[in-house]
């Protein structure tokens, strides 16, 4: 990195650290304690390194000075804390405690200054979420292997547990699920489990109308982090119109070769149908 200095008449170019990667998780799960490592090499030339500084905003809370015993310093603030830190000439890499404040935004910066005489500076911030994420896509339960025109199913969406807990949005055929104006927010979510965390679940109701052979449903689990955390799950069912049911399986598992028939069977009534239309 190349910072300008000007002092006085002369112009003065130095060279200093630079500031490779800086690793701060986007989603900070509370229960464990979370790694940040800043990565930085020393260009050639450079002055040697002087200290590296972690900040949680404004606040420092981790400092290590390679020329000074002992090198590395912690810091108390009132939110989090530094448990660990292990810092060489290359890298530094700090452990902090979260606070069990869920979708608290955390911003955290390393600073990495170079000797003497010019003390040349760089920093990179990065923000950290607190939030346990979606380890699962969801789960759509109830979905019936295949389902005549005109019938009503009822299927169910249900997520991982996770915090904050997520809305679900369900999609048929790539569109919204209508929802009366006064229901936009129906999601129902569970109590704690034993971390604390809870799982949110949806149920979608539907009267079975489409002119294709299949109907796409789509459950979106978002959680309202920033940025928003999502996670889905496509189901296809096969829908039958009531002349094709002695093709219909009982079981909810489908064979190719039904599948292949009944396409072909509604392939040949479309034929048909738009034969007769043309009478
Ligand atoms: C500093 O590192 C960044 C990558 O983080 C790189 O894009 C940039 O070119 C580097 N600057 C110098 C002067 O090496
Ligand atoms: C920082 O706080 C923790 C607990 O909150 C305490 O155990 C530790 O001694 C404190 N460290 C310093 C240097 O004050
Ligand atoms: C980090 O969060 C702050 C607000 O807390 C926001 O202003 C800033 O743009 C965020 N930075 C990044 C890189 O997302
Ligand atoms: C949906 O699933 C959740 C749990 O996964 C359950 O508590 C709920 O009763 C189910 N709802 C319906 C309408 O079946
Ligand atoms: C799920 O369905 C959507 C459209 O509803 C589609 O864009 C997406 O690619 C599908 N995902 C998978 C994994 O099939
Ligand atoms: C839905 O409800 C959840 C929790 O009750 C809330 O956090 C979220 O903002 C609501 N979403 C909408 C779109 O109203």
């Amino acid at each position: 990195m190349t910072v300008l200095l000007v002092l006085g008449f002369f112009v003065v170019i130095a060279t200093a650290h630079n500031i490779t990667f800086l690793e701060v998780p986007r989603y900070g799960d509370p229960h464990r304690e979370a790694n940040l490592v800043c990565h930085y090499v020393n260009e050639k030339d450079d002055p040697p390194l002087h200290s590296v500084k972690w900040y949680r905003g404004r606040d420092e809370i981790f400092r290590y000075t390679p020329g000074q015993q002992p090198p590395t310093r912690t810091f108390n603030t009132t939110v989090e804390r530094v448990t660990r830190g292990s810092c060489n000439l290359h890298s530094c890499s700090v452990s902090v405690v979260l606070p069990r404040i869920y979708n608290t935004r955390l911003s955290f910066t390393c600073e990495v200054s170079t000797e003497g005489p010019r003390f040349a500076v760089v920093k990179q911030v990065k923000n950290l979420t607190v939030a346990v994420t979606q380890k699962e896509d969801p789960v759509i339960t109830g979905v019936p292997g295949s389902i005549q025109l005109g019938e009503d199913i009822i299927v169910n969406c249900t997520t991982a547990p996770a915090m904050p807990p997520a809305n679900i949005a369900w999609y048929v055929d790539s569109k919204p699920e209508m929802t009366e104006p006064w229901m936009v927010n129906n999601t129902q979510v569970s109590g704690p489990n034993e971390f604390g965390l809870r799982s949110s679940w949806r149920s979608l109701r539907l009267r079975v109308a489409t002119a294709r052979g299949f109907l796409l449903l789509r459950c979106e689990a978002t959680q309202p982090t920033w940025p928003p955390y999502m996670r889905s799950t496509n189901a296809t069912i096969i829908v039958t119109s009531p002349h094709l049911s002695k093709f219909t399986a009982s079981g909810s598992q489908r064979s190719a070769i039904e599948a292949f028939l009944l396409i072909t069977c509604i392939v040949q009534l479309i034929s048909k149908y738009s034969a007769l239309s043309e009478i």
